[in-house]
């Protein structure tokens, strides 16, 4: 119960901002709710009217109508309804209009009720989307400000999930909820109230059997409660399955995958069926049961009617009566949903507000220091890093000088992008500091650290937009003519002009209508927009044939004069020229010096750089 109330409370932080609108959906949802009685109340004064209207004044036709309404009723409609009734009483045609007026009122309250529902729904849905939208772009826009590691270690699928699916139940709460709570609550005390007013013992005598309504509602109630947690958890595991099917299709289609992943989605799917059909029940078994109970009331009356004799209600009062008894039905069984649908919407945000209770691993500082990277040296200094136990990183010192060249080399996986994922602040290293000029990096704003830098990695991610949007992601705002020279420098000029939309050209999900060469040159193009005086290159000229790689390559360097460049290789002929070069072993720096000097020292280099030359001889010169 407490959680629930504070489940609530978020649920009103979020939708506080359009509390007007919700106010209004509120206020037209109360009158709805008033109206229903009045419905019935017309209802049976005009079935009293056309069918005895000649026995009894009109005050007595109209007694089924509460008091406040009838001193409301002003003195030309009364008059109006009096000549009406006169008119039924001898010949209707005496006063056609009046008598059409008289009928009129039926659907005039109808009317009335049904613009208020209308309203009702429209506003607080109205206040409902916004709320959830402004909810869907905070939780984005948290997502976006945590840190890599978060990234690593959650399914992307399932923060989709999250943001659509989660949130879209989380609606129909505040959307639909908060329609039940008031509207039918105040229709159900008009009705009962009416009821007691008019027919007190009757009304009494088909409520023995209501209490046992609450058994089919409380027991139901908490099967929904386990089921729903689960249902959303299978929901976000086929978002998985479908998202790596459908990014892996390649290789699916090519290891002829098909029915292995239709198998696992099949599983996965049918895991939703137990627990939707549980919720189905829930919400459609009360229902009727309540239907039945209602019934059963009704023919306790009927009973009583027949064996008690006595004071038989008139029919226009017995038929409002049944109306009435039967209109407490359908809110009756919204409510009994009511409890249902806040368990499952509190069961999608108890996620969704994990989510935004995640703190970046990656700290702001509270008073960032500027930075300026031109012209500053970069020290690595005693640096640990490890993956949760896997150390990564053990020991690392490296000092590059503002504008050097260095190579860092050595066997796949002994931690060359992890170092500079630390550069980037990707992660912060469990010991050691990362200076720039001096300035530990964790005191400037990760946002400034990284506009210093500009990176190519080893997987080049393009964006689904057009070639020139891709380039000028480097640094927004870029003019047409730097887009141009930049792919010109990166030599993606020639072959973006053969393509016929040109620098319009969509490249694809992942770039996927582009070749890996040609990615790689649009990214390597997009590094040269931003124009940062430091740049990390990993494997940046892996995916270009040897001739286009001579080219990009020359093209980098001109890109590096100036800049502190940190560049990944496994081609070693590429960084023969560097100042420096690092080679790792297993997260440690083995070797540091010049190509000359490293050659020389017959150790890890050598040894690398003579396997390559056995193998690619003419490169390795
Ligand atoms: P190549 O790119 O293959 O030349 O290797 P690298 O030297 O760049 O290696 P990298 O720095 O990417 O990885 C170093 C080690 O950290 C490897 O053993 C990886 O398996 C591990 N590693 C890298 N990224 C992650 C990660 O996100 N999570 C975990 N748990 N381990 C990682
Ligand atoms: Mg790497």
């Amino acid at each position: 119960m407490a959680d629930m109330l504070s489940f609530l409370r978020k649920v009103w932080e979020l939708a506080r901002p359009y509390r007007v609108r919700l106010f209004l959906g509120v206020l037209a949802g109360a009158i709805a709710g008033i109206l229903e009685p009045l419905v019935i109340a017309a209802f049976t004064a005009v079935f009293h009217l056309i069918f005895s209207p000649g026995t009894e004044p009109l005050s007595r036709h109209l007694k089924n109508v509460p008091q406040f309404v009838q001193d409301a009723i002003p003195q030309v409609v009364w008059n109006w309804l009096e000549t009406a009734r006169q008119a039924l009483a001898g010949s209707a045609k005496a006063h056609p209009a009046a008598v059409i007026g008289l009928v009129a009122v039926i659907p005039a309250v109808m009317f009335l009720r049904g613009l208020f529902s209308y309203l009702n729904i429209y506003f607080l849905q109205w206040a409902a989307i916004r709320a959830i939208t402004d909810l869907r772009v905070r939780l984005f826009e948290h997502l976006m400000n945590l840190s890599a590691g978060f990234f690593n270690a959650t399914n992307s699928a399932e923060l989709m999930s999250r943001i659509t699916l989660d949130t879209t139940n989380l609606q129909s709460i505040i959307g639909n909820a908060t329609a039940v709570i008031v509207k039918d609550p105040v229709t159900l005390i008009g009705l009962l109230v009416y009821l007691l007013l008019k027919q007190p013992k009757l009304t009494l005598i088909s409520m023995v059997v209501m209490p046992l309504c609450v058994i089919p509602i409380a027991v139901y109630g908490r099967k929904v409660r386990r089921s729903a947690g689960s249902l959303q958890d299978h929901y976000a595991e086929l978002s998985n399955v479908m998202s790596e099917a459908f990014t892996g299709n390649r290789i699916v289609k090519a290891y002829n995958l098909e029915p292995t992943v239709v198998e696992r989605f099949r599983d996965t799917a049918r895991k939703l069926i137990g627990h939707t059909m549980r919720i189905v029940r829930a919400m459609e078994i009360p229902g009727p049961l309540l239907e039945l109970f209602g019934a059963v009331g009704v023919a306790f009356v009927f009973l009583y009617l027949a064996f008690a004799g006595g004071d038989r209600a008139s029919y226009s009062d017995f038929l409002g009566f049944l109306l009435a008894i039967f209109s407490m039905y359908r809110p009756i069984k919204n409510l009994s949903r009511l409890q249902n649908n806040l368990v499952q919407a509190r069961a999608a945000s108890d996620r969704i507000f994990e989510l935004l209770a995640t703190t970046s691993t990656i700290p702001e500082p509270a008073n960032p220091k500027p930075l300026s990277a031109v012209g500053k040296d970069i020290q690595f200094e005693n640096i640990k890093f490890a993956f949760g136990e896997k150390p990564v990183l053990q020991g690392i010192n490296l000092t590059v000088k503002a504008g050097q060249f260095v190579a860092l080399v050595g066997s796949t996986g002994s931690g060359k992008t992890t170092l500079t994922n630390l550069l980037l602040r990707f992660y912060d290293p469990q010991q050691g500091v990362v200076r720039i000029g001096g300035i530990d990096i964790r005191e400037v704003s990760t946002r400034e650290l990284r506009n210093q830098i500009a990176v190519v990695t080893q997987e080049t991610a393009l964006f689904n937009e057009t070639i020139r949007r891709n380039i000028e992601l480097g640094r927004l705002g870029v003019s047409e003519a730097e887009i141009i020279a930049a792919a010109q420098h990166a030599h993606a000029h020639g072959f973006i002009m053969e393509k016929p939309q040109g620098y319009e050209t969509v490249v694809g999900e992942r770039g996927v209508a582009v070749s890996g060469g040609q990615r790689q040159r649009i990214a390597i193009a997009r590094a040269i927009t931003r124009n940062a005086p430091i740049l990390i290159l990993d494997e940046a000229t892996n995916s270009l044939d040897a001739e286009s790689e001579s080219i990009v390559q020359a093209a980098l360097e001109e890109l590096m004069q100036g800049r502190t460049t940190f560049c990944i290789a496994h081609r070693l002929s590429t960084i023969q020229r560097a100042d420096v070069i690092a080679v790792f072993e297993q997260g440690r720096i083995v070797e540091l010096g010049r190509h000359a000097e490293l050659l020389n020292r017959n150790g890890v280099y050598r040894r690398l750089y003579e396997m390559q030359f056995r193998t690619e001889p003419e490169e390795a010169k």
